[in-house]
């Protein structure tokens, strides 16, 4: 960590650039989140009230752009998994034009950092066209957006300066999952022991978070490997998949580096064709139920020359070490949080990339931080 302070440091707090310094709030941004949202007493997920039943909505439509859109993915996969409510999800730009057929008991679920995107906010006003209930997941929370919601769960991550978004998607994620929770307690799919083991995964993940980002030395490693790419494959499954699809925009977005992010089943459809030793295969494989489908995978793409560089956990890391040419391994958490945890190595990997191919991090070319055109 580079500690003197020069007269353009000052605000980056001598981090290198100010997605570095977003990237170490990761447990901060978590752990503030989670004090809005979790009663410590009684360690029970307490959201603000909201001007409509969880437990009365038939189904949830989630939409957003870019990161937020993964962060949504995840969320979708809690809200069916724990609280077996049927999700829909889209891409903001497209599901303003696609009229899904919705009651007015149903929820959409709107995720914005900066509440000002315009293809969200054109989604939540066609949304509200058809009457439903409109929940945001913002960080301004004087933001148009809020102001056309009908509630919002504000994450708690502070403004975020670097365009990749780095804090506010892991304070996305920690709100999803709480939301999760009480809509699951709500519809009456969530016993109070299974809460409580639910809720502990989530509180102890700013200390996990902490031990995710003193991986620094082996991502950067990883990173060297990657930066010589001229595409890179990226891995993973069930709530991992979304974390490969963020690991893939984030590599696109600040090194320029082509990436595209595949649900690991998937790859023998077809980017396996793709597979030899200049495509290196970043996956996500840390060891949940999805552990051996996913390895297996990673055989058949080793099998094809490819080089595996694998973000793991202590539980999974014998049986990866075999197989990877590098790896990152993480603690071992609790299935439900792994996407959480497992997303900042991913994040960091694609920040040291770009610190390598000496890119502009924190404005990449062509990109804004907040989008207001269509
Ligand atoms: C832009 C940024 C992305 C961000 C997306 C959505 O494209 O470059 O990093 O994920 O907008 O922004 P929002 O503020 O709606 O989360």
């Amino acid at each position: 960590q580079v500690t003197t302070l020069t007269a353009g440091a000052i605000g980056k707090d001598g981090y290198r650039h100010y997605m570095e310094k977003e990237l170490h709030e990761h447990p901060l941004v978590i752990g503030q989140t989670l004090q809005r949202m979790v009663d410590p007493a009684t360690r029970k997920v307490v959201l603000p009230e909201l001007p409509f039943s969880l437990a009365d909505v038939p189904r949830a439509v989630i939409t957003a752009c870019g990161s937020a859109f993964y962060a949504g993915m995840i969320g979708r996969y809690w809200l069916e998994e724990i609280a077996r409510l049927p999700v829909d999800i889209d891409v903001a730009s497209e599901l303003r034009y696609r009229n899904p057929p919705l009651d007015r008991h149903s929820l959409g679920l709107l995720i914005s950092q900066s509440g000002e995107t315009a293809d969200t906010l054109a989604a939540l006003r066609a949304l509200r066209q058809t009457a439903v209930h409109i929940l945001s997941v913002l960080n301004v929370e004087h933001s148009s957006m809020a102001r056309e919601s009908d509630a919002v769960l504000g994450t708690v991550a502070g403004p975020e300066i670097s365009v990749a978004s780095t804090k506010a998607f892991t304070a996305q994620l920690t709100v999803l999952a709480c939301l999760s929770i009480a809509t699951a307690r709500a519809r009456g799919h969530l016993d109070p022991l299974r809460e409580e083991e639910l809720v502990s995964a989530l509180l102890d993940l700013p200390t996990r978070a902490a031990d995710a980002l003193a991986q620094h030395d082996a991502v950067r490693a990883m990173a060297r490997v990657v930066a010589e790419a001229r595409d890179v494959l990226y891995l993973g499954r069930g709530s991992l998949f979304p974390v490969a699809m963020e690991g893939a925009l984030k590599l696109k977005e600040i090194s320029y580096i082509h990436a595209e992010a595949y649900a690991a089943g998937e790859m023998k459809h077809g980017p396996i064709s793709l597979i030899d030793s200049s495509v290196p295969i970043v996956a996500s494989a840390p060891h949940t139920p999805l552990f051996d489908k996913t390895l297996s995978n990673l055989q058949e793409a080793k099998a094809r020359g490819g080089r595996l560089l694998v973000f793991t956990d202590t539980k999974g890391a014998e049986r990866v070490s075999a197989i990877a040419e590098q790896m990152v391994v993480l603690p071992h958490v609790h299935d439900f949080v792994t996407p959480i945890l497992q997303v900042i190595p991913v994040q960091m990997l694609a920040y040291e990339v770009a610190v390598l191919k000496g890119t502009d991090v924190d404005q990449p070319r062509n990109l804004a931080k907040s989008v207001t055109v269509e």
